[in-house]
């Protein structure tokens, strides 16, 4: 059973590009602790970006906070600090889930498309999951075909992806954000059950001002736009801005 009581922490059991994860006493719990380190271009690009693991952690949990109030089962149990949290272990299923709201990045390069023009309708896409690949993008096909999810699973995450994303564009709206496109994880738990996992953060969306258009995001830092820190504090502050 998951229980919130103190947990040990144990082993680091994994160590990402933006976050470490520890084993805990706990063999259904883990905790995640979240880097300053920034990488883009597929790990060609290094740096580290000041008070961003305490960012992302805050505001990860607070989107993910929202989602679980409103349907969406999450890995969150509970927030231990500034930089880390303890959540449910699982299974990650090896897929980069993207939804797009506007063109923008790989696919507005990819369609020849300006960034920033409005699609008909929200645009998903899944990438498989394995850096020495450079994570490419697969179809529906492609994941029955390897067995990365089932069918069922595979329905699941889409339906939930689009919930999410329907969730966050009108809680985003309302901080004056514009959620261009952001990138999900879900896991599975020992029960077989789907979890998203992962993180929500100026690291993994693309959120734009809603007025000016101006990115506050981890674009600064692929494009070398300057800002970075005060993009990530601008986020903080919108989403916590009197919580904290
Ligand atoms: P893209 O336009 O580069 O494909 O990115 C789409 C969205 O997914 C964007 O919000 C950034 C996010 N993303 C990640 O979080 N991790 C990744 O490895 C990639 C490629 C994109």
């Amino acid at each position: 059973m998951v229980t919130a009581s103190a947990p040990v922490r144990g082993q680091m059991i994994y160590e990402g590009k933006a976050k470490k994860v520890y084993a805990t006493d706990n063999a259904e719990l883990c905790i995640v602790s979240y880097k300053d380190d920034a990488t883009a271009l597929n790990g060609l690009k290094k740096g580290q970006i000041a008070g961003k693991g305490a960012i992302n952690n805050r505001v990860s949990n607070h989107l993910m906070r929202l989602l679980d109030r409103r349907g969406i089962p999450t890995h969150l149990v509970e927030e231990l600090d500034e930089r880390d949290t303890l959540v449910r272990r699982v299974a990650i299923v090896p897929l980069e889930v993207i939804v797009r709201n506007i063109a923008a990045g790989s696919l507005a390069k990819r369609l020849g498309i300006g960034e920033g023009v409005p699609m008909k309708r929200p645009v998903i896409e899944y990438c498989y999951k394995d850096d020495a690949l450079g994570d490419p993008m697969v179809n529906d096909s492609h994941i029955l075909a390897m067995g990365w999810a089932t069918e069922a699973e595979l329905e699941l995450i889409s339906t939930m992806a689009l919930k999410i994303n329907d969730i966050l564009k009108e809680y985003l709206s309302g901080a004056g954000l514009t959620l261009v496109d952001f990138k999900l994880e879900f896991g599975r738990l020992p029960d077989g059950s789907i979890v998203l996992a992962d993180e929500i953060s100026p690291d993994t969306c693309r959120f734009w001002d809603a007025n000016t258009g101006e990115k506050l995001d981890k674009d600064r830092f692929r494009r070398d736009l300057g800002g970075v820190e005060d993009a990530y504090g601008e986020i903080r502050a919108r989403l916590l801005g009197g919580m904290e």
